[in-house]
């Protein structure tokens, strides 16, 4: 075989459970419709969440972790189910994610969040506030509370209520931790429209205040970006009441987790924009970033777009196919110009199942 002759890229499916698979199936189909022309690909699938804990004992087997690290990057379905709520969290499907971001080495998540005009009427806001919306988060992923140690269950040491169980986290940041997240905001915001806006707790926090303090150093690289600042009970409410105002938001793990969810929404549905997880490396993990959805799984109801929106994430960040990541994206933004809908999407004139929204995009890939 000649060097020349590129092999095909490796993809890692993990589909989990809920509407996971039915998604990740509609992803795949057009990824599929765009093989040929230079383009292979060669998905392997693995479980993952509460249906590997059913099939293992684990929710994240090595052989998943082995199959995420040998692959150029990971599309991530659904993992959650109150089913297993009673196991110990170290035995929950959410472990997965954790555990994934962690032995992927992800310390970035990037939320693009854009509502263009003819689409505003989708938003729960009045269209005339988020007409025109189109924002990124970016939020770091590896550190925060939700790692710091020590944290457990312990008897109260001291204050009013010493001597009862408590629960304690540690929110902690090292400098070097908010650098790294600090330069992916910053030259994210120079290939957009050159505004960051950093959001923490430092007039609490002294978290925030590390934050924050490197933060403002990071921007001295970054002239031609413009730095503001909001705590995150302001920035949450600005959000809502002006989320026009943001292009980059940048915040940590905790807040980010929050605002990413809250800013998906603008667009009308958590099923419409999508995730990308990211390392130092080109390899990622790309995902929908919503839940199982249980209530509906099965029944050819789900809405596809944000799963398929992944897919084009992945061809730009982890497979060095932009041409290819726009063409999926346009296709997306045309069938809902169509007035295509799932049942989670209002207004529209045709309201289509899971399998027929793939189609559709199929379709209009041109
Ligand atoms: C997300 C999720 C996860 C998080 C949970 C399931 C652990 O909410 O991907 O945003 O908090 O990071
Ligand atoms: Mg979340």
């Amino acid at each position: 075989m000649s060097a020349l002759v590129s092999r095909p890229h490796r993809i890692a499916v993990l589909p989990g459970e809920g509407i996971g698979p039915e998604i990740v199936a509609q992803a795949l189909k057009v990824l599929r419709a765009l093989q040929g022309h230079g383009f292979e690909f060669e998905a392997r699938e693995a479980p993952v969440g509460g249906s590997a804990w059913l099939l293992t004992g684990t929710p994240l087997p090595q052989p998943t972790i082995d199959l995420a690290l040998a692959s150029d990057a990971v599309l991530f379905g659904a993992v959650g189910d109150p089913r297993f709520d009673h196991l110990e969290p170290a035995l929950r499907p959410e472990r997965a994610i954790l555990g994934l971001r962690n032995a992927m080495g992800l310390f970035a998540n990037l939320k693009q969040v854009s509502v263009p005009a003819e689409l505003a009427e989708l938003s729960p806001l009045r269209a005339e506030k988020v007409s025109g919306v189109d924002l990124l988060v970016v939020r770091e992923l590896n550190g925060d509370v939700y790692t710091g140690s020590p944290k457990g269950v312990r008897a109260a040491p001291d204050g009013p209520f010493a001597g009862e169980r408590e629960g304690f986290d540690s929110m902690r940041y090292a400098e070097g931790e908010v650098r790294r997240i600090a330069h992916v905001a910053f030259k994210a915001a120079q290939r957009r429209s050159g505004r960051v806006c950093n959001v923490d707790k430092a007039n609490v926090l002294a978290t925030s205040r590390v934050w924050r303090e490197v933060v403002i150093e990071v921007a001295r690289e970054y002239p031609a970006v413009e730095l503001s600042h909001l705590y995150a009970d302001s920035a949450a409410m600005q959000l809502i009441s002006n989320p026009g105002r943001f292009d980059v938001i940048l915040s940590g793990n905790l807040f980010g987790d929050i605002l990413s969810d809250a800013a998906s929404v603008l667009t009308g549905s958590i099923g419409l924009p999508a995730s990308a997880l990211l390392g130092e490396g080109p390899r990622g993990m790309f995902e929908a970033g919503h839940g199982t959805a249980l209530d509906i799984a099965g029944r050819d109801v789900a809405n596809p777009l944000a799963c398929i929106r992944a897919a084009a994430l992945m061809l730009r960040h982890s497979l060095g196919r932009d041409d290819l990541a726009h063409r999926i994206e346009a296709a997306v933004t045309a069938v809902l110009r169509q007035g295509l809908r799932t049942a989670d999407l209002a207004g529209g004139t045709r309201v289509v199942g899971t399998g027929a929204m793939g189609d559709a995009v199929v379709a209009a890939l041109g």
